[in-house]
């Protein structure tokens, strides 16, 4: 069946709009909401055993496995090592009996993750796979299959198989910690109901489109854009920069916030735009105060926040993006939506190839 782009310009922003629709269609299979469980398919392994969760992936699917760190260590308690299916092998990681091993690909054929995947299990890791390929190596290849079902996704810059990626591993992450005896019943309710809210937050992300739009013009004459974010946040710096490098070939670098003093706020002047991810919250204050230091060299910036953040902290910003109010489980989800947005519509107003850009490959299977 040919796929369409309907009444998109681009095949990306299509895929950017349905991410509501596919985010629900993947937590479908894996919470109940009647139960407020969460709901993974059959394992025949035993989760509480593994002590040590490997993640291996490439692009954004790295990103996401980012993030994913974040929750596991946070909910289950379990160390995770993470790498580029790139270094992986080269630095002979440490493969302990007993380990789990979790592959993040959107094909499920990216050459470097797929041989990694290999590399662990000839090394008695548990196998498990995040795809969007049902029928692709790594999917076939694995013990624990875990599908994206955000449907075929056409343009090269990867978008809304990322937020999939996202609900899949927040699951993940919330069973680990259930089976580990960390996470009661009740707990448990409150993670499925965060999750549920997604599709409804990445809607209201969306309405701000025209906004985006708009604020791209100022964007896109620069040479340089920094990303800020802190926490679970900070992987969806690294996120927004990687989608403003794809496809606009602005230079664009993500950075944890607190790191911005060791060497990027030499970057600063008028012409660097700064894009903050700043989620009102526990760590709200501690980005802002990152993001003053920046004032006070000149840098604008653009604050994607909340109302409530937006209210403390919006005044003196070059632009504001206000986001809804979310859960911190969510919001690498939800706030992933401005940033690719934002790519979107200055690459539209640079005139590049959006869904083709340039030197890139939507799978990329020489190593
Ligand atoms: C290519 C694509 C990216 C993608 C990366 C990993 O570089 O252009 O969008 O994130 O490969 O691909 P995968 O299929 O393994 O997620």
């Amino acid at each position: 069946v040919a796929i369409e782009k309907g009444n998109y310009r681009h095949f990306m922003q299509k895929e950017i709009f349905e991410q509501p629709t596919v985010v629900a269609q993947t937590l479908r299979s894996y919470l109940r909401p009647g139960e407020q469980r969460v709901a993974l398919p059959q394992i025949d392994f035993d989760i509480s055993a593994i002590d040590r969760i490997t993640i291996v992936a490439c692009g954004t699917s790295y990103y996401a496995g980012m993030v994913a760190k974040y929750w596991f260590e946070q909910f289950a308690r379990v160390p995770v090592d993470i790498d580029f299916a790139s270094e992986f092998r080269y630095r002979d990681p440490i493969l302990t009996p007993g380990g789990l091993a979790l592959f993040i690909s959107q094909s499920g054929e990216t050459a470097d993750t797929l041989a990694a995947l290999k590399h662990c299990k000839a090394n008695g890791q548990v196998i498990a796979s995040v795809v969007n390929v049902p029928t692709s190596s790594m999917a076939r290849e694995s013990d624990l299959l875990l599908p994206t079902h955000a449907g075929p996704e056409i343009g090269v810059a990867s978008t809304k198989a990322f937020t999939c990626q996202l609900a899949v591993l927040a699951a993940l992450a919330a069973h680990f910690a259930v089976k580990k005896g960390l996470m009661d019943r009740e707990e448990e309710a409150e993670v499925v109901k965060h999750l549920l809210e997604a599709p409804a937050s990445l809607n209201a992300a969306l309405d701000h489109d025209d906004e985006i739009a708009d604020m791209a013009h100022l964007i896109a004459p620069a040479r340089d854009v920094l990303y800020l974010g802190r926490g679970a946040d900070f992987p969806l710096a690294l996120e927004g920069a990687l989608k403003l490098k794809e496809i606009s070939y602005i230079h664009a670098e993500g950075y944890a916030s607190g790191e911005m003093k060791h060497g990027p706020i030499a970057l600063i002047d008028d012409a660097v735009p700064v894009i903050v991810l700043a989620p009102s919250g526990p760590l709200f204050e501690k980005t802002v105060s990152n993001m003053q230091e920046v004032q006070a060299r000149g840098g604008k910036v653009v604050l994607i926040s909340d109302a409530d953040g937006i209210a403390q902290a919006g005044e003196g910003c070059m632009a504001v993006i206000e986001m809804p109010k979310v859960h911190p489980l969510i919001a690498p989800l939800v706030y992933a939506v401005p940033v690719q947005l934002l790519a979107y519509h200055v690459a539209v107003a640079k005139g590049t190839d959006v869904d083709q850009p340039r030197n890139l490959a939507k799978s990329v299977t020489v190593e």
